[in-house]
């Protein structure tokens, strides 16, 4: 069992048939020790990748990307999902359809910082069905960046995410998959 299966088991709590609860290290409050492991694992498995940015998803990712980027020695961009008023107005969007919130957003991302040939690691928290994944590559295509890789701390195993990303021949790395979340008893894929 790896540090992120380890934690999960200790601290995580099952909420219905799929929602993992992890608010006391990575959704609410934030253990940073732990975001470092995950950072310098992240740095390995990716050490293969020319890495010029890390991209991810406001409000959550945003913690474990600038940790994370702190290995890699790389500014963090986020896509912004709330409305902002001082936002640029020249923006790459996309439409995200969330299953676990049944709703829609719009992510955005200012075309001043995100370039035409850069090299972008999207990090995340979770991956359920890769929606997500999918607006974040959808706006790096329409800035003519490359998407070299994807980190995920939890990737629930159940779900389509990792089906669709691996389709489209993406670089995903999860640190934990969950295989099923039964009665309240948690088990993982091997990685
Ligand atoms: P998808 O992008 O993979 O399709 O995921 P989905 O829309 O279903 O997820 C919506 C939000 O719920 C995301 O956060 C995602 O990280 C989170 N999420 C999905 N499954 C779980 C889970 O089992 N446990 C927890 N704790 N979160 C889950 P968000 O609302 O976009 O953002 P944030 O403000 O928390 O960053
Ligand atoms: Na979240
Ligand atoms: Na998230």
């Amino acid at each position: 069992m790896n540090f992120v299966e380890k934690k999960i088991l200790e601290e995580g709590r099952v909420e219905g048939e799929d929602i993992l609860k992890v608010d006391s290290f990575l959704n609410h409050q934030i253990d940073v020790e732990f975001l470092n492991e995950i950072g310098k694992r992240f740095k390995e498995l990716f050490k293969d990748q020319k890495v010029d940015k890390i991209l991810t998803v406001e409000a959550s990712g945003i913690a474990i990307a600038c940790i994370c980027a702190q290995y890699f020695n790389v500014p963090v961009v986020f896509a912004k999902k709330m409305d902002s008023k001082n936002l640029d107005k020249e923006t790459y969007e996309s439409e995200v359809y969330s299953f676990t919130k049944a709703k829609h957003y719009t992510i955005k991302i200012s075309k001043r910082y995100l370039g035409r040939g850069e090299n972008v690691l999207f990090i995340d928290d979770f991956l359920a069905n890769g929606r997500a994944a999918l607006g974040i590559k959808n706006i790096v295509d329409q800035a003519g960046a490359n998407l070299v890789g994807i980190g995920i701390v939890i990737e629930k195993g159940f779900q389509e995410g990792r089906a669709i990303l691996d389709d489209l021949g993406i670089n995903l790395h999860s640190l934990a998959i969950i295989e099923k979340m039964e009665k309240g008893k948690i088990s993982f894929k091997s990685l």
